[in-house]
């Protein structure tokens, strides 16, 4: 157990445009390094010499890792993580840890909103009202789509996808899902491939994670899949899907509408989605609020606590879990 005034010289990395809370909480503990962005060409000797851990929402490249060679602690702001090389940070034994759980319901309960924008047009029916419209033309024209009678397939039923299965199954829909291997003692159906999903579904939410292994997993084939009735909302990553793919789909009617929180190039979101009448988009709020940032932030530096005082991490990710703390 490290004493707190040993902790207080410890060194913490942290980009400006980081958790006023999380770095309010690193500055009563630790000594923080400011830094405008997490780029290796901003790291100076003294970072180098002295940095022993970061804290970031950002992604943290190998070259960001080689820049700080007494680096042992990543704390990623965030459940997801594939913005950070944890390849590179097991090989070179730095621990990464995310924020997982404390999450879970918030962003659960954004994917249904945003599923309900989509299908019922809600933000459009308040512009409506907002802009006089309902005064000078009359009731907001019907919705095309409902929610009822809706089958739902899960794109990733992790924790975020059974939260966003329980709320489901109270609104009365049948959930089916895909994942790489089934989740025992679950009781919705399992579908081995995403198409296989697609194909028995009519309304598709992706909350699966970004990186190599679902790069564009939602494509023009498992779009045409889920059919003319289709909804696809996607509150998981970007990178999961092909914008222009989707783009043109619902262009053309393979779909009906997309409901979207995330983007491939985030904050850029392609014309063609903001164009299209049938998508309903969000600028990545799943977490959004102050309740649940400020339960991130406090997670994200309790690992950062719990790593240099007792050399353990309390949510490392699993690429990371066999790191060992230095002596
Ligand atoms: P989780 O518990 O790890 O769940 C992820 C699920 O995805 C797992 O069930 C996993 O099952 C499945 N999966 C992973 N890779 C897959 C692949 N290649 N093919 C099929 N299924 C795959 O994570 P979580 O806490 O639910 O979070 C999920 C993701 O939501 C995060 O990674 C993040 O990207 C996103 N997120 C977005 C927001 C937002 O603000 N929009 C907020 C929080 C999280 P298998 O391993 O069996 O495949
Ligand atoms: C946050 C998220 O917006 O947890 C995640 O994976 O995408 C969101 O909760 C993000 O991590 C904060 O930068």
């Amino acid at each position: 157990m490290t004493r707190a005034e040993d902790l207080q010289a410890v060194a913490i990395l942290v980009p400006a445009d980081f958790s006023g809370h999380a770095a309010d909480r690193i500055d009563r503990t630790f000594r923080r390094v400011g830094i405008e962005r997490t780029d290796p060409g901003l790291v100076t000797e003294e970072m180098r010499r002295t940095v022993r851990g970061i804290a970031s929402f950002a992604g943290i490249s190998a070259a960001m890792m080689d820049a700080l060679p007494n680096l042992e602690l990543i704390a990623s702001f965030g459940v997801g993580y594939d913005s950070v090389d944890v390849g590179h940070a097991a090989a070179k034994n730095i621990m990464v840890t995310n924020t997982p759980d404390v999450l879970t319901e918030e962003v659960a309960d954004t994917a249904i909103g945003l599923l309900i924008n989509t299908v019922r047009d809600l933000p459009r029916a308040e512009t409506w009202l907002r802009d006089g419209s309902w005064m000078r033309k009359g009731n907001y024209p019907l919705s095309r789509l409902t929610l009822r009678a809706r089958r739902v397939g899960i794109f990733g039923m992790g924790r975020i996808g059974q939260a966003i299965a329980r709320r489901l199954e109270a609104f009365g829909l049948p959930v089916a899902y895909h994942n790489r291997r089934r989740v025992e003692g679950l009781a919705y159906q399992y579908h081995p491939t995403l198409k296989g999903l697609a194909e028995a579904v009519d309304t598709l939410i992706s909350v699966a994670p970004g990186g190599a292994s679902t790069q564009k997993a939602v494509n023009a084939e498992i779009l045409s899949a889920l059919g003319a009735n289709g909804v696809f909302v996607n509150i998981g990553r970007g990178s999961t899907v092909d914008e222009a793919a989707l783009a043109a789909a619902l262009a053309d009617g393979t779909i009906a509408a997309a409901g979207l929180d995330v983007f491939a190039d985030e904050p850029n979101v392609p014309k063609a989605l903001l164009d299209l009448p049938n998508t309903s988009l969000l600028p990545h709020v799943g977490s959004a609020s102050e309740h649940t940032r400020r339960a991130m932030a406090d997670l994200c530096v309790d690992n950062l606590v719990s790593w240099f005082s007792e050399r353990r991490a309390l949510t490392p990710v699993p690429e990371t879990v066999n790191v060992k703390a230095r002596p």
